[in-house]
């Protein structure tokens, strides 16, 4: 998102009060992120948005980046459930005034075609719900005020004929980050380059409980307690902006890993390559799932791209599985009931013997993008090993 602040003052005027004699946009003056938030978000997404000036703006290259993120990590689960994606929900805990992620999520993102947002302060969501009115997307985003601000995550907070017929694909949130205004003042007084006045409500910024790593630390708890079908295959997610919780953080989620309460951990910083608006805050994302058997999705496995057709003719060839291209065809997936690639099976429906069929079939899938190899879902781990050792040998 390149801005070029003199050409969209042309057509916003009123942004025009914000430039120092320099000719460059001042940040630091009042409004002045306000303004530019909301031209950016007309220019780019056609969104009507009026922030609400006694609360947080939100920097958009930094929720956009948040959005992506999340994309990303839902998007095999999305593109291989295409027919239910009509059904994907996704949850943003504390939206705020501007309910900037369900915004930003209806016009960026394919992983859900519902977001609900969750808030405590009834002023924000009565601001926010103008918001979604005056942009005509009552289908598509629903706004909860909670009422008890020790539930950070309850399948109970939304109302029930949201869920019917819908799974939850992600959860998102941008907690409060501190635990008091001492605290706040502590983090302020490092960050000496600030170079515009921060405006915020309480609940915004504190959370007396802990502050993040308390607030996100109960949502962890409260997720592992959800026990509605819809969250399933839920990826649950955070985004963080202290170091510190991210190292807390990644202690706890050891521990419940290794106590096999969740599936699966990530915590990583988050990109943000845009420097729209000064050089970007670092900021950091959590996600967990407790059920779902869709992984993140990193490259695992390199082979040379001169090889691409022939792993196709081959992985084509076997019995139980199914081989499909993507919706450009640039991507396929191998999907497999059973690790018909082994030697031991491949004798096995040789001489037609079916010994394998008795132990249950364990579903994987595997996609192969440009060179790389990904273990989209599963958890065989035989299945991906051999696999592996089998596309090595591919000459
Ligand atoms: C840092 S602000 C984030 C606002 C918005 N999502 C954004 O990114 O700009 C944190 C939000 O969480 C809300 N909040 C605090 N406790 C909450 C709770 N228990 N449940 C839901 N929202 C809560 C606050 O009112 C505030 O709007």
């Amino acid at each position: 998102m390149d801005v070029n602040f003199s050409k969209l003052s042309e057509e916003f005027p009123h942004l025009k009060k914000h430039f120092k004699e320099n000719g460059k946009y001042d940040f630091g003056r009042e409004g002045a992120v306000y303004d530019i938030s909301e031209v950016i978000l007309k220019k780019v997404y056609d969104l009507n948005i009026h922030f609400d000036r006694t609360k947080l703006c939100p920097r958009i290259p930094n929720r956009l980046a948040y959005i992506k993120w999340c994309e990303r990590l839902v998007h095999e689960r999305c593109e291989l459930n295409k027919d239910k994606a009509e059904g994907f929900i996704s949850i943003d805990i504390g939206t705020g005034s501007s309910a900037i992620y369900p915004f930003l999520g209806v016009k960026h993102s394919k992983f859900a075609s519902v977001f609900i947002g969750t808030d405590v302060d009834p002023h924000s969501i009565d601001h926010a719900s103008s918001l979604v009115h005056a942009n005509g997307l009552q289908d598509r985003i629903k706004l909860v005020t909670v009422s008890n601000s020790e539930e950070i995550i309850n399948s109970s907070l939304i109302d029930s004929e949201d869920l019917d017929n819908h799974v939850v694909s992600i959860t998102m949130c941008n907690p409060p980050f501190y635990s008091s205004h001492e605290d706040l003042l502590h983090h302020a007084q490092n960050k000496p380059d600030r170079t515009n006045v921060l405006t915020a409500s309480e609940s915004e910024l504190i959370y007396s409980d802990g502050g993040e790593f308390g607030f996100v630390s109960k949502y962890v708890e409260q997720s592992l307690r959800i026990k509605d079908a819809a969250f399933n295959e839920c990826w649950f997610t955070s985004q963080l902006g202290l170091k510190g919780t991210c190292d807390r953080l990644d202690e706890k989620m050891k521990e419940l890993k290794f106590n096999k309460l969740v599936k699966a951990y990530i915590i990583e910083e988050l990109i943000i390559r845009d420097m729209t608006f000064r050089p970007t805050t670092k900021r950091w994302v959590i996600a967990w799932t407790v059920n779902s058997k869709f992984h993140y999705p990193i490259p695992r496995l390199r082979i040379p791209n001169i090889l691409l057709d022939l792993v196709y003719e081959k992985l084509n060839t076997f019995s139980y599985c199914t081989l499909y291209f993507d919706e450009y065809k640039t991507s396929f997936y191998l999907e497999s009931e059973y690790p018909t690639w082994t030697r031991k099976l491949q004798r096995q429906i040789k001489f037609k013997r079916s010994d394998f069929l008795k132990n249950g079939s364990q579903k994987c899938i595997f996609k192969v993008a440009g060179d790389c190899v990904y273990w989209v879902y599963g958890e065989d781990n035989y299945s991906w090993e051999t696999i592996k050792t089998y596309l090595l040998k591919i000459r």
